[in-house]
């Protein structure tokens, strides 16, 4: 590979936490690499994927951090939010259960961080209408609440995948 690292003048972490089964996974490698996986299995422990943007000129590495939404199969929580100026908080909007998890979710994240996140509420799975659960003014209503940005993708058809990551990247930036 044939890379300029003095070009590199940013690298942010930003991670990506909700319940199992989300979508998380699927935000990360449709957003990193452009590929989707209708039967991916549970994560287990922790990945990354880095992904470069060019802003004002300048270029902008986002290191991107998945890990699993179940408790057994998570690594250690300090270590995995260390660091971090951006996350990702991801819940499905045809499953209730997750979407009231993500208070809990943001208390483990502002428990953990060590500086200002900017914090993104991802509400995924928005190509299935016919089988929403919540309501996109619900989204908006706890994203205000608790001054997140908000938006609804789709890891399937890449709905605002590009979007909700880069939001965050150009706030952190
Ligand atoms: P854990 O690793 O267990 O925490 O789960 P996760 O949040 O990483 O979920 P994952 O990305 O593995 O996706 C779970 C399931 O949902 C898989 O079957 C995916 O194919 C499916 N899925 C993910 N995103 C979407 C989406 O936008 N639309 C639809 N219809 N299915 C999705
Ligand atoms: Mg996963």
């Amino acid at each position: 590979m044939d890379s300029d690292e003095e070009g590199e003048e940013y690298l942010f972490k930003i991670v990506i936490i909700g319940d199992s089964a989300v979508g998380k996974s699927n935000l990360l490698s449709r957003y990193a690499r452009n590929e989707f996986n209708l039967h991916s299995k549970a994560t287990i422990g922790v990945e990354f994927q880095t992904r470069s943007i060019e802003i004002d000129g300048k270029e902008v590495k986002a290191q991107i951090w998945d890990t699993a939404g179940q408790e057994r199969f998570r690594a250690v929580t300090s270590a995995y939010y260390r660091g971090a100026v951006g996350a990702l908080i991801v819940y499905d909007i045809t499953r209730h259960t997750t979407f009231e998890s993500v208070k809990r979710w943001l208390e483990e994240l502002n428990t953990h961080s060590d500086t200002t996140v900017a914090k993104m509420l991802v509400g995924n799975k928005c190509d299935l209408e016919n089988i929403r659960d919540i309501s996109v003014e619900e989204g908006k209503n706890l994203a205000e609440a608790e001054g997140l940005f908000f938006i609804e993708t789709s890891a399937l058809d890449s709905t605002n995948v590009k979007k909700a990551f880069e939001i965050v990247i150009r706030e952190i930036y």
